[in-house]
């Protein structure tokens, strides 16, 4: 099956609400988890930078887990960060995580972004949004230190809508409508794992590695040279 893009920003304010309403408490902890194995020589401090942090659920789930590390947190939608600003006001942790609106690719030069050489940098669910998957590779690239830790995650396309339709019934079936369909077309424009292979390939990234960990996700991951 071809991609079938979907819209890169998730600017609707009903979209947004439905994000970040929702319980995503399983898939983003075991982002956490599965980054902490992943990156096992992970320091006990530094600066983190997560793009496409959408509502935040996962920058807080990894400040809480990480004591020791600030965490920048990017996304280009006013939206999503509305929500995020509102979590990191409940848990109280406006001190540890900064939410920007930032626009991907970030401007070569700006006095508001930060651009700090991340000793990290991680990601989830932005890659099958852009419309050049280059983008997010590069920005990496731009923002990252010598030896910086990278970790991504996201969907993997399936073979056909038949495929797509039935995982959207096994994983978001008690889900709000609005959500169904999100995850629906998000498989849709997900990258298959020999995309993602030749995108880091191309982005001259050969150091992290790309693998399948389900019927529905796959990550990359690495220490930079
Ligand atoms: C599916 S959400 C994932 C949010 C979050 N990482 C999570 O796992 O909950 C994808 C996010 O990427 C953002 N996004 C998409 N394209 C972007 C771009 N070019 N620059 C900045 N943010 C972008 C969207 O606005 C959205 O909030």
């Amino acid at each position: 099956m071809r991609r079938i893009p979907e819209p890169e920003l998730m600017e609707s304010e009903v979209q947004a609400q439905a994000y970040a309403q929702a319980d995503f408490a399983e898939p983003h902890q075991r982002f956490i988890e599965i980054l902490q194995s992943s990156l096992a020589t992970l320091p006990q401090e530094g600066i983190a930078l997560d793009l496409g942090c959408g509502a935040a659920d996962i920058s807080i789930r990894f400040a809480e887990a990480h004591p020791g590390w600030q965490v920048e947190a990017w996304d280009g939608s006013a939206a999503m960060l509305r929500y995020g600003h509102q979590a990191l006001e409940q848990k109280k942790l406006q001190h540890q995580v900064t939410l920007r609106q930032v626009y991907l690719p970030s401007p070569d030069y700006s006095s508001e972004i930060p651009q700090l050489n991340y000793p990290l940098i991680f990601s989830n669910s932005l890659l099958h949004h852009l419309a050049d998957p280059a983008v997010l590779w590069t920005e990496i690239k731009k923002q990252a230190a010598p030896q910086g830790f990278v970790f991504v995650m996201d969907l993997l396309r399936p073979e056909d809508q038949v495929q797509a339709a039935a995982l959207t019934d096994r994983y978001a079936s008690e889900e709000p409508s609005i959500l169904q369909r999100d995850f629906f077309n998000s498989l849709l424009a997900a990258y298959q794992i020999d995309e993602v292979q030749a995108q880091l390939q191309a982005a001259q990234l050969s150091d992290l590695a790309a693998q399948i960990i389900s019927d529905r996700h796959f990550i990359v991951w690495g220490q930079l040279r």
